[in-house]
């Protein structure tokens, strides 16, 4: 029996499209008070008065929290680990970025809340902001790594030379806009202190263990006395990543009124305390020979990052392994802004790196006239040249001939402008993606129970990518059992301790520990079966064992092959659009996917997924932008009418295929992480597309409709 690989519908797809599913700030919890965070109007300075007098007068308000009466907390700031975000928790009158909370007010029903927060008056010291990586009040260094996995800069052969020896040569700077996150369901947090040292909190977030570190360091409480639980997650993209100040803040109310307190951030709140993609400009380099064989890649990242923080978007990664060439450097160097955080965003630099590069190498293709598939297919990877080391597997040969095999490439013209439809211009373009498969330790735990059922526990999370669902079909799996009989439960941090939701490294991880956790428990009950002949039924096999449950657990290790092979999942994807010239209108029409990502574990699941990662690279392609008023660096685009994403009507069929990968050194499971792959290359195959269509090359995300008029008409 194989459970693993099909394609199970979810087994909380119920709960979730009935509205069962219970979502953190959706749980119940008696005599709860809200809270609304007030934020500064001011970019930078200092708060000279905050005047909360009518806020503290207006009906139904219970506290009104500020820099002058908020609790001293003097590890505000310590941090447990590299994602941790410096936070800004009403500590003192300094104003580091537009939009930051600079009072709480809590009351006893939302709406009450809402009212007095606008009643808060503030006045500000303001000192002059820079806002864009060209302006001179920012400050440019090479950060000590890119990122918590990545080196700086990385250097092999001669770049000079490779160029020098170049029969074709590209140069061009491709620039990436600021995005929001956006999942439709907003950061909030209930808190509840039971005493002065228990503290429960239902936080939506990617990394409940995280969020109770955080808390523990910050509350100067064992975490053992901290419990953080998030059931259900309505999306995460990096933003539910680490713990940000909203989540203190509530503990912190919730001690003041000495109630159990909830706080939802705003959706126009969104936009500045809980990270952002930051702004990119990357400069690329390639050279070929006759036959457009590489011989020199030079990929040079600047992204901003904050005064108060360090984040750096790692665009480089993939340049270094993705192509064979001799000669490759990569650098990485971030300005210092009067911004907030940016964060990690659905595949941060992988996302915004392959669209340069994969953009680049459609224009070596068009220099050195040769079709942009056979120029990757002439400089396909072998082996990983940076890192001198075997892929694990890597099967992107087939990945390029199945989607081109599908999407029907070999008919497409090269020239722009020479494919038509009607009166509207068509465009084919196509680009490699790229993610790495990253594993962490993990850990889980399956028992079974007096009654004979079976349940398996993992605090993991479930950000709508099917862990609850995959969990099960690797438990049925191992215990050998239907997948009907086994229960998961997950997102509580009362259960075996998982790594964060991201960097696509859910399932492998988490997955891998339940894998051994039931293989644990199954060797148990092959043993009772054994001392028991005859005796079949589970709850008679507990009873026989003389224990209340038969319980097993399981905590993983890194294997050593990770620092044997180089690992990572790669793609093929393959993009048509239409373009209205006269109208200004641009659609994408097909999508042909093609993905070498190791074991597939649920077929319905992984496609929709993969699926999600190709919507919001059109999205980066053509609409999402974060716009910010040059004066004070506020967020105009602060909703979902301003800040555009993909719907329903942008989105054609996306085909998904899924290559047969085998890889027996990733984790137990042989899966990959499919997560953010998705939100891989496929940017840069539509702007090629758009490029192939129209002619016209757009360097600078997203490609708006005016960036494609006539020189001039703009
Ligand atoms: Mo993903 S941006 O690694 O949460």
């Amino acid at each position: 029996m194989s459970e693993v690989g099909k394609p199970h519908d979810r087994v909380d797809g119920r709960l979730k499209v009935t509205g069962g599913a219970v979502y953190a700030v959706e749980t119940p919890v008696a005599n709860v008070a809200h809270a609304v965070i007030v934020t500064s109007g001011a970019a930078r300075g200092t708060i000279q008065e905050v005047d909360v007098r009518a806020a503290k007068a207006a009906p139904g308000v219970l506290a009104v929290l500020t820099h002058e009466n908020a609790a001293k907390l003097p590890d505000a700031n310590k941090k447990g680990g590299p994602i941790d975000k410096t936070l800004q928790l009403l500590q003192d009158a300094a104003i580091l970025y537009p939009d930051q909370p600079i009072a709480v007010v809590v009351a006893d029903t939302l709406e009450r809340a809402q009212h007095a927060a606008d009643l808060v008056r503030a006045s500000f010291d303001t000192k002059g902001v820079a806002l864009t990586l060209d302006s001179s009040g920012g400050e440019t260094y090479a950060p000590k790594k890119a990122g918590p996995r990545g080196e700086t800069d990385s250097t092999r052969g001669d770049v000079a030379a490779g160029m020098a020896a170049a029969k074709f040569k590209v140069e061009q700077t491709y620039t990436t806009p600021v995005e929001n996150h956006n999942p439709m369901e907003l950061h909030g947090t209930i808190a509840a202190w039971q005493g002065n040292d228990h503290l429960t909190v239902y936080d939506a977030t990617q990394g409940i263990f995280g969020v109770r570190q955080r808390l523990a360091t910050i509350f100067g409480l064992a975490k053992e006395n901290v419990r953080v639980i998030d059931k259900f997650v309505g999306g995460g993209f990096g933003c539910k990543g680490s713990a940000w100040s909203h989540v203190p803040l509530a503990a912190m109310a919730a001690k003041a009124v000495n109630r159990p307190v909830k706080l939802v951030v705003t959706r126009p709140q969104m936009f500045s305390l809980v990270g952002h993609r930051p702004v990119t400009s990357q400069l690329v380099r390639l050279g070929c020979d006759d036959k457009g064989k590489l011989t020199a890649i030079e990929h040079k990242t600047t992204s901003e990052t904050c005064r108060f923080d360090e984040f750096v978007e790692p665009c480089g990664m993939q340049t270094r392994h993705l192509y064979s060439c001799p000669n490759v450097a990569t650098t990485h160097r971030v300005v210092k802004l009067d911004i907030s955080t940016p964060t990690f965003t659905r595949a941060p630099g992988e996302a915004t790196g392959t669209y340069a590069l994969e953009s680049a190498m459609d224009e070596l293709a068009y220099a050195a006239n040769i079709d942009p598939l056979e120029l990757r297919l002439r400089n396909y990877a072998e082996t990983d040249e940076q890192e001198k080391k075997p892929f694990s597997s890597k099967e992107l040969r087939k990945a390029y001939q199945q989607g081109a095999a599908t999407f029907g490439w070999a008919r497409r013209k090269m020239a722009p402008r020479s494919m038509r439809d009607g009166t509207l211009l068509v465009g084919w373009g196509l680009a490699t993606a790229t993610y790495p498969t990253h594993v962490s330790p993990s850990s889980a735990l399956a028992k079974v129970k007096a009654d004979g059922t079976i349940q398996v526990l993992a605090g993991t999370q479930d950000i709508g990518t099917g862990t609850y669902t995959i969990m099960t079909q690797i438990a049925a799996d191992e215990l050998g059992v239907p997948f009907d009989a086994v229960k998961f439960d997950l997102g509580d941090t009362a259960y075996p301790e998982t790594p964060v939701s991201g960097g696509s490294m859910t399932a492998a991880s988490t997955g891998s520990a339940v894998k051994l956790a039931c293989a644990k428990l199954r060797t148990l009950l092959d043993a009772l079966r054994k001392a028991n002949p005859g005796v079949t039924d589970l709850a008679d096999l507990v009873r026989k064992s003389g224990q209340p449950e038969l319980v097993a657990e399981h905590k993983t290790e890194l294997s050593k092959d990770h620092d044997k092979y180089s690992m990572h999942a790669h793609g093929a994807v393959f993009a048509e659009v239409k373009v209205d010239e006269e109208l200004g209108i641009i659609r994408v029409s097909r999508v042909v996917a093609a993905y070498a990502a190791g074991k597939i574990l649920n077929a319905k699941t992984a496609r929709s997924q993969l699926i999600g990662g190709v919507v919001w690279s059109l999205g980066m392609a053509l609409e999402e932008e974060t716009v910010r008023d040059p004066r004070t660096g506020r967020v105009i685009t602060r909703d979902l009418a301003d800040y555009h994403v993909p719907v329903h009507a942008d989105v054609p069929d996306i085909e998904i295929i899924t290559v047969e990968e085998n890889d027996p050194y990733v984790n137990e499971l042989g899966a990959k992480g499919i997560g953010e792959i998705g939100n891989t290359g496929a940017s840069a195959a539509f702007a090629n597309a758009v490029f192939h269509a129209t002619g016209k090359r757009v360097r600078d995300l997203p490609i708006r409709l005016d960036k494609l008029l006539p020189e001039g008409r703009a």
